[in-house]
């Protein structure tokens, strides 16, 4: 095998989802951390809703992957009490396919469609009678005979979830009573999650381990979680198990995470931004060959944390790297425009 042929390990923040965030993922309001004003606002609508007996108007949860979309929308159900049937927008390719779940719903369930960006154009109008008017049209037969007849529907929930807001339609999205935006969470919820992850897992940590791993997740749970998984091994395999802040920490500039929580490819990315192209601007589809990882990645994954990290900035003409950038990567930044 040449060097060529080596593949590349994919980095922990990328892979969707697992059995671990399954397992780990909570189950009532009570047991999500952080993001409090969310919680709060949606504890109202949910209370309200219930004591109405009525459905909870169709919310959409926007944000970043990992950040507790999916766990949320089952949290919804299970705090209304009510069936969750999930989907996924690519999964919806006919307007049957809505048809046949729409009309199976027992009254008030929550219909969840992950990655609701992604579904068809065309069958974004088949959820808009359906969500306003709780009602299907439908047409039958073909040619001179054809008529539409509409179907009723089971009042239901629609809980959307989507890495990208700007990819829906206003029509879609303006359906939609309840809105939100999760935000990258703080090191101190983090430690809490991690903790939480740890007891679930039967794993010893001390608190400052915890907060190690919290300060290196990006913000982001499941990376912690993910984190908490593989600082496990090393603590048994090169200490005692116990995992310490030394230990957390050891493990994890093994994992070439560093202390800004950033992974090889997310450095891979200022790297190219600040050396190949003096900084930048380049342009998304020039960024995604040089680092050879996907448009769509980049995009939804690793492009939002560095943006909160104010490592790089959008501009009109592609992604730059700030001076946070250079300093990071121990690089001269460049020096005020040459005016020849
Ligand atoms: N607020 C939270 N509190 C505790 N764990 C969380 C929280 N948010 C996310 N997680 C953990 O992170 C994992 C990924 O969350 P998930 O809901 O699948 O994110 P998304 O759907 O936004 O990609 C979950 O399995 C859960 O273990
Ligand atoms: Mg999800």
């Amino acid at each position: 095998m040449t060097e060529d042929a080596v593949i590349r390990v994919q980095s922990p923040i990328a892979l969707p989802e697992d059995d671990l965030d399954r397992s780990l993922r909570p189950r009532r309001l009570e047991d999500f951390i952080g993001q409090e004003a969310l919680k709060d606002q949606l504890s109202v609508s949910i209370a309200a809703a219930a004591s109405r007996a009525e459905p909870l108007d169709h919310v959409l949860l926007a944000g970043p992957p990992g950040l507790g979309k999916t766990s949320l929308a089952q949290i919804v159900a299970a705090e209304l009490e009510v069936p969750f049937v999930p989907t996924a927008g690519p999964a919806l390719e006919r307007k049957g396919d809505i048809a046949a779940y729409l009309t199976a719903l027992e009254p008030r369930a929550v219909f969840f469609v992950d990655e609701i960006h992604r579904l068809p154009r065309a069958l974004e109008e088949t959820f808009y009678p359906a969500m306003e008017d709780r009602c299907l049209p439908i047409t039958v037969g073909q040619g001179a005979g054809a008529r539409v007849v509409t179907i009723d529907l089971p009042p239901f929930t629609l809980i959307g979830a989507t890495t990208r807001t700007g990819l829906l339609s206003t029509p879609l999205r303006d359906r939609f009573g309840i809105q939100h935006r999760l935000e990258h969470y703080g090191a101190e919820e983090l430690a809490r999650i991690v903790r939480r992850s740890a007891r679930l897992l039967d794993v010893s940590i001390e608190d400052e381990g915890a907060i190690a791993i919290a300060q290196r997740s990006r913000g982001t749970p499941r990376v912690a979680n993910r984190l908490l998984k593989r600082v496990r091994d090393y603590a048994e395999v090169r200490g005692s198990g116990v995992v310490s802040a030394v230990v957390a920490g050891a493990a994890l500039d093994l994992l070439e995470v560093d202390h800004e929580g950033l992974d090889r490819l997310d450095r891979e990315i200022l790297r190219t931004i600040c050396e190949k192209f003096s900084g930048g601007p380049v342009g998304l589809s020039t960024l995604s060959v040089s680092v050879g990882e996907e448009q769509d990645t980049i995009e939804d994954v690793y492009e939002p944390y560095l943006l909160q990290r104010g490592l790089i900035e959008r501009t009109p003409r592609g992604r730059a790297a700030t001076r946070r950038a250079f300093a990071h990567l121990g690089l001269e930044p460049p020096g005020p425009p040459s005016l020849l």
